[in-house]
């Protein structure tokens, strides 16, 4: 072995062993691994790369930045290092597509060039602008205290519809630094801008005060010259730094997404926040107050770490934006690794993108719903059918015929009665913890039910997703979890139980789920997408053709599954 090739190696084990991230799952983030930086990948491995969620061919991803349409194209921008599959040297790396499923890679948009964006190039968003084109926003880091401005960057030839090429005016930059009030080292992520009435724009920067997670509200007449509104729109204690805040209208009446100024009596606003401390995001909804410049959440709403969630699972720093091509607001999500930083040097490639997943308001008007782009059908190959197979306590099905390692299921369980549903306790307030405390293996009434993905023939192996009701003192409660526990007999894996409780009417009898089941990812939508959870795992068995997919139920009460549809998954073209 030469000596470049034993460095390399120890210098890896090293750090995994030093900087596990079995640390409830949270990576100290922005942290340099500075000997990991150039450690190139000693090859990258296709093992548990994904065949349809977007990746690149190597190396680090985080967040994306500044999703739009515009002239034809779909831009995914995202945080970047051209460097190694570790955090560091962020740039904008940009990529395009026709139908949000296939894409192609473009030279990155934005890197580190200017005084003010020396240290980094962190996240932002892309903004419309009528008559004159888009504009990103973004986060320049200007030193090595992580030292944060708001920057802003155009389009070279606005009529090149892939936008190749950005330019960062540097009289102009930066356009918004922060004032003596504002914590400059924690001061980011530049939402898209809107207009309101008044004729001003208005962009929201992500920021804390202590323990208070706070976001700015900027306003500015020419996209140029900023000025701090009196007020945060928003703030709440004990939540920490807010990343990557997302204020957008939902319609009260339709599915149909809202352009970002939307105001008034026919919408809800939404406001999403991405918590730096835990690595997980909360939304509320409520009102938006234009002429006070403030957002007002719905007392229906929690404010805070009980709150609502996109996802109960991996999924960070999202960003969503209006589609105007099919009027459609359009959610995505990040999904980081759940393995060692060794592991990601060994793999060669650290991250992926959920699948885009449109996003409207519930009819309830309590919470928002989401569904993967349509788009992602046309992936969908050949297709496997079960209708009306009945499950019994203890029995498992498998579902034959499909690739299960890359494959999209939706099925449809249903029950006749919920008198056997286990009681509930009230204290039983976290739903994660729920589930890790009453897994698939643990026999309920009325559940555990639902399917167990990426399975090794023999079971040592599977992610069960999976539904168990109960019944409160005068409502039932109903547990979605998706459990990586036996996902793999690896260990120095973080494999969490996660799970979330799901507000659906059970007179049907019934409860749907979709599993977008992809090598490392299980990305599941139960009841139509009211609540979603992605799991990141690893199998060392259920891999390739060796993976297998399965019903089962685990309560007493016998479950039907009335129909299943599985489709194996063709490749995307993502370059
Ligand atoms: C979230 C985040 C942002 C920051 C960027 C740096 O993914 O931490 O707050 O701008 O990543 O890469």
């Amino acid at each position: 072995m030469g000596v470049t090739k034993f460095l390399t190696i120890f210098v890896v084990v090293f750090f995994s062993l030093s900087v596990i991230l079995i640390n409830n799952g949270v990576e100290g983030f922005h942290k340099i691994y500075s000997h990991l930086q150039s450690v190139s990948a000693i090859s990258v491995s296709d093992l548990h790369r994904t065949a349809y969620h977007f990746q690149p061919p190597r190396n680090w991803i985080n967040g994306k930045t500044g999703p739009m349409y515009y002239n034809g194209y779909y831009h995914l921008f995202y945080q970047y290092n051209p460097n190694g599959s570790v955090w560091g040297n962020i740039v904008w790396a940009h990529s395009v597509s026709k139908d949000l499923v296939n894409w192609k890679a473009l030279e990155h948009a934005l890197y580190p060039s200017e005084p003010f964006d020396k240290f980094g190039c962190w996240s932002g968003s892309a903004t419309v602008v009528p008559g004159k084109g888009p504009v990103i926003l973004y986060t320049g880091v200007t030193d090595d205290k992580n030292t944060e401005v708001q920057c802003y960057a155009i389009p070279e030839d606005s009529s090149d519809p892939l936008l190749r090429k950005w330019i960062k005016p540097d009289t102009l930059n930066p356009i918004v630094i922060a004032d003596r009030a504002i914590n400059g080292s924690a001061f980011r992520d530049p939402t898209t801008a809107w207009r309101s009435n008044d004729g001003h724009w208005r962009m929201l920067v992500g920021s804390k005060r202590k323990d208070r997670g706070i976001a700015y509200l900027y306003k500015s007449k020419d996209f140029i010259k900023w000025v701090r509104a009196k007020h945060p729109i928003h703030s709440k204690t004990t939540t920490g730094m807010w990343e990557c805040p997302d204020f957008f209208p939902v319609a009260l009446e339709s599915r149909e997404g809202l352009e970002m100024g939307v105001h008034g009596n026919n919408v809800k606003h939404v406001l999403k926040n991405s918590l730096d401390m835990t690595r997980f995001e909360y939304y509320t909804l409520g009102t938006y107050f234009p002429k006070m410049d403030k957002y007002v959440p719905d007392n229906t709403s929690e404010d805070g770490w009980g709150g609502l969630r996109y996802d109960y699972g991996n999924f960070y720093a999202s960003k969503s934006f209006f589609d105007p091509s099919k009027n459609r607001r359009i959610l995505w999500g990040w999904a980081n690794e759940s393995d060692s930083k060794e592991d990601d040097v060994n793999k060669g490639w650290a991250g992926i993108q959920a699948i885009p997943r449109t996003i409207w308001l519930d009819p309830s008007r309590r919470q928002l719903i989401q569904w993967p782009v349509e788009e992602l059908n046309s992936l969908r190959g050949e297709k496997v059918k079960m209708n009306n197979q009945k499950l019994n306590k203890g029995d498992y099905v498998q579902v034959k015929g499909v690739n299960a390692a890359q494959v999209d299921v939706e099925a449809t369980f249903s029950f006749s009665s919920l008198d056997k549903a286990e009681t509930f306790d009230p204290r039983w307030v976290n739903a994660q913890d729920l589930c890790a405390q009453k897994g698939s293996k643990i026999q309920g009434g009325v559940g555990p039910f639902g399917l167990l993905t990426l399975a090794s023939q023999d079971l040592q192996e599977f992610t069960p997703v999976f539904f168990r009701i109960f019944k409160a003192q005068n409502k039932h409660v109903v547990l979605m979890c998706s459990d990586a526990t036996s996902s793999s007999i690896k260990i120095n894996l973080y494999k969490p139980s996660f799970g979330g409780f799901l507000d659906v009417d059970l007179s049907t009898g019934k409860i749907p789920l979709r599993s977008l089941i992809d090598h490392s990812v299980v990305e599941s939508f139960g009841a139509g997408g009211k609540t979603n959870i992605l799991s990141r795992v690893y199998p060392a068995l259920a891999v390739g053709n060796q993976a297998h997919l399965f019903v089962f139920n685990n309560g007493t009460e016998p479950i039907n599954v009335q129909n299943l549809q599985a489709w194996s998954m063709k490749n995307a073209d993502i370059q």
